[in-house]
């Protein structure tokens, strides 16, 4: 059965007199003397409606009686109404409740935990709605670009058997009678793909076993990795600005309205044209000593430090260049520096920090295991990927970007946790 209607953004002004027929949930209710105001919600937005006594008793009764966040389908004719939120309404004659909700658990002064303790209830909401059209939008123009640009999508494994960034946050469970990890990154199988294809991308679920409860982590996240053979670092720059740029412009102007609930200011989000801003590590370092932050040469920037080099930019910008050893061991070494790795990350603009990771990655097979076994991992475990840099190996590289984490930075959220359906954090797996 499809409920044949019309969605409440598709009822125009220069429809007046026209009979329309819509389904969705009661929004918003008043009465006021002989008629009740029933705001209608759909995916696509709100709609006034006009129950009055006059006109259809039996209607008005229904409409009196129903309650917030109901199943509804509603009949009547538009009425063009410049007061109206949308400047037209719907007179209406006639209302069918599919199912009457006596009591939303769902009220305006609910806590942020409550809210989540109901996050399948909470999806009523439009405004958990224009996130994830935001997101759906934001992915839409990644692939609009990648299809263009000439890159392969690939499915990549979630079911893995080694760790991608480091054995601390990994997610072990039982496989039959061995052990396995449920992926942090599809990096490795990227990099065995761009054998065959050049220009690979994936969009996988990527877990971390983070214990650390900040802003910006969740333990289950939508991670969007591209690989390429024949890249150098700075090649690789261009392809992240580049794609990261055309992201936000064709969801500015797909999603504007959305983006309009969150936030006012759109600057940072219009300056995102290439190039973006490059700094080195070196340099990061410096401004951070000249603001007063107690960081030497060689330590690994948190949130914090992320937040403060933010303020020094207006669009999203590149730390390249970073001490190889606080980061993975797949990264290439700097053939001009070996304390350093060939890597950068773009940092998001208004506080909001790391939004992709990326590198050259090692071709040099003695390196690669010499890393490997600094790291205390055992090459044994990674000897299909170290195959990789015998049969004919060549320069490349890739990045990760954290899909939530774009959508965190383009609406402002106070929390990642709010840019996914329903968010896994250490103290969080239900609903
Ligand atoms: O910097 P990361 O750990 O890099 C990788 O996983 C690489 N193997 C990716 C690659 O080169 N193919 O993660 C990449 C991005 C981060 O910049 C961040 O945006 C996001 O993934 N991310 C997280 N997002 C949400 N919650 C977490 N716990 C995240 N950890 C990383």
């Amino acid at each position: 059965m499809m409920i044949e209607k019309i969605y409440c953004a598709d009822v125009k002004p220069k429809m007046e007199g026209e009979r329309v027929r819509l389904a969705g949930w009661v929004y918003r209710k008043r009465e006021v003397g002989n008629k009740v105001f029933i705001v209608l919600r759909d995916s696509s937005g709100v709609i006034q409606t006009i129950f009055i006594k006059d006109l259809s008793e039996d209607a008005y009764g229904k409409a009196k009686q129903v309650g917030i966040e109901s199943s509804v389908i509603i009949e009547g004719t538009v009425k063009s109404d410049p007061r109206a939120p949308t400047g037209v309404e719907i007179q209406a004659d006639k209302i069918e409740i599919i199912q009457n909700v006596e009591f939303f658990p769902i009220t305006k002064d609910a806590s942020d935990e409550f809210l989540l303790d109901v996050r399948h209830l909470h999806l009523h909401s439009p405004k958990v709605g224009s996130i994830m059209k935001v997101k759906g939008t934001l992915m839409q123009a990644a692939r609009e670009w990648l299809l263009q640009d000439g890159w392969y999508e690939v499915f990549p494994p979630i079911l893995v058997t080694g760790a991608v960034e480091g054995g601390a946050t990994l997610f072990k469970l039982k496989y039959f009678d061995k052990e396995a990890y449920l992926s942090q990154s599809a990096q490795l199988y990227l990099e065995a793909a761009i054998f065959g294809l050049e220009k690979v991308w994936s969009l996988t679920p990527s877990f971390r076993a983070e214990k650390s409860r900040t802003r910006r982590h969740l333990t289950e996240y939508w991670h969007l990795e591209l690989e390429a053979a024949w890249m150098d670092l700075w090649d690789l720059l261009k392809v992240e600005e580049e794609l990261v740029s055309y992201m936000l412009q064709r969801t500015l102007e797909l999603r504007k309205k959305e983006i309009e609930e969150f936030r006012k200011d759109f600057t940072t989000l219009k300056n995102s044209e290439p190039p973006f801003p490059r700094i080195s590590y070196d340099e990061a370092i410096d401004i951070l000593q000249s603001k007063g932050v107690k960081i030497e040469w060689g330590e690994d920037m948190g949130a914090d430090e992320e937040r403060i080099l933010t303020q020094e930019f207006d669009k999203p910008f590149f730390v390249y260049g970073y001490p190889k050893h606080i980061k993975a061991f797949y990264m290439k070494e700097d053939p001009e520096d070996s304390r350093k790795a060939l890597a950068a990350d773009m940092l998001a603009p208004e506080g909001y920090g790391e939004v992709i990771g990326g590198s050259e990655r090692e071709d040099d097979y003695n390196k690669l295991v010499q890393r490997i076994i600094e790291e205390g991992m055992d090459p044994k475990n990674y000897e299909w990927y170290l195959d990789l840099r015998k049969y004919g190996s060549v320069p490349h590289s890739g990045f990760g970007l954290g899909l939530e984490r774009l959508v965190a930075w383009v609406l402002k959220l106070d929390h990642i946790r709010w840019a996914t359906l329903f968010p896994r954090t250490p103290s969080r797996i239900y609903p």
